[in-house]
């Protein structure tokens, strides 16, 4: 078994150069894809529903298993909708099941024949990666836009989503706890020891940053059960690898130009960047 991941597709209609590396992405993954392998996207697809159902088409042909965890951008919703980002959170599920993936949100995935498990969920951002976290501002606010036009929007704050994520991720680990080898994916970091060095931005401009980067209350909740080998994180778009307590944790590159697919085999981490 060969557990590929990628994270932070964000599929664009306007952008040929993301849509043109993500189709070459998809070729050599359908290429190299075996029915015992496994797919996992680890969000931030597209967003919009359109974009995001777009971007999965170009994986439905995957002959192995296909999962995928939701990202913050695919609860994105349009300002002038009055769907919320809690809205499309529920319905990712069925969208994903339309086009061939289980979003592990919902639920483990218990690989019988691997005695391996897969578990996942969106996870969140709390501001515990900051020194001083005034510096990174306030997103407790009913719609924060990303752009003019799209943004998330519900009436949670930060800290109720986490606690909502870390239960989830709680509950499905608890799942699969008699399973020897469990693999998790969330969309957010899950430990401030992936952070860059104080060198790679000045300490108020990397607060900004880092602050949405995840929450170390996922790591907590890791470090107490033995059989998690890998954790895999998107969000950051930043390739960074370190080792605590047995457990590896690894967040994946992603450029408008540049995709990097990580492939696990044998307990080794294997790098394909595509462009
Ligand atoms: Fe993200």
């Amino acid at each position: 078994m060969r557990i590929y991941t990628t994270s932070d597709l964000h599929y664009d209609k306007r952008d040929k150069q993301t849509i043109d590396v993500l189709k070459r992405m998809s070729y050599r993954l359908l290429a190299m894809g075996q029915a015992s392998d496994i797919l996992v996207i680890n969000g931030d697809l597209g967003d919009s529903e359109e974009e995001y159902i777009e971007c999965l088409e170009l994986f439905r042909d995957f002959k192995g298993v296909k999962l995928i965890t939701a990202g913050n951008h695919d609860i994105f919703v349009h300002a002038s909708s009055t769907t919320s980002s809690l809205d499309r959170y529920n319905r990712l599920p069925e969208v994903c099941a339309s086009v061939g993936f289980k979003l592990l949100d919902d639920g483990p995935v218990i690989l019988e024949n691997e005695n391996a498990a897969i578990v996942g969920n969106m996870g969140w951002y709390d501001f515990s990666f900051c020194k001083n976290p005034k510096n990174a501002g306030d997103t407790n606010e009913a719609m924060v836009l990303h752009d003019n036009e799209t943004g998330f929007k519900w009436d949670l704050t930060d800290e109720v989503v986490v606690a909502m994520m870390v239960k989830k991720l709680e509950d499905h680990l608890d799942q699969v706890k008699h399973i020897p080898n469990v693999t998790v994916f969330l969309h957010h970091w899950a430990t401030g020891e992936l952070l860059p060095g104080h060198r790679f931005w000045r300490p108020r401009v990397a607060d900004m940053a880092y602050g949405f980067w995840g929450s170390q209350a996922f790591g907590d909740v890791i470090s107490r059960y033995k059989n998690i080998k890998f954790v895999f994180s998107g969000h950051a778009h930043i390739q960074r690898e370190v080792s605590k307590d047995g457990v590896t944790y690894r967040s994946i590159a992603s450029l408008p130009y540049l995709k990097e697919l990580v492939m696990l085999l044998d307990n080794e981490l294997f790098s394909i960047l595509v462009n």
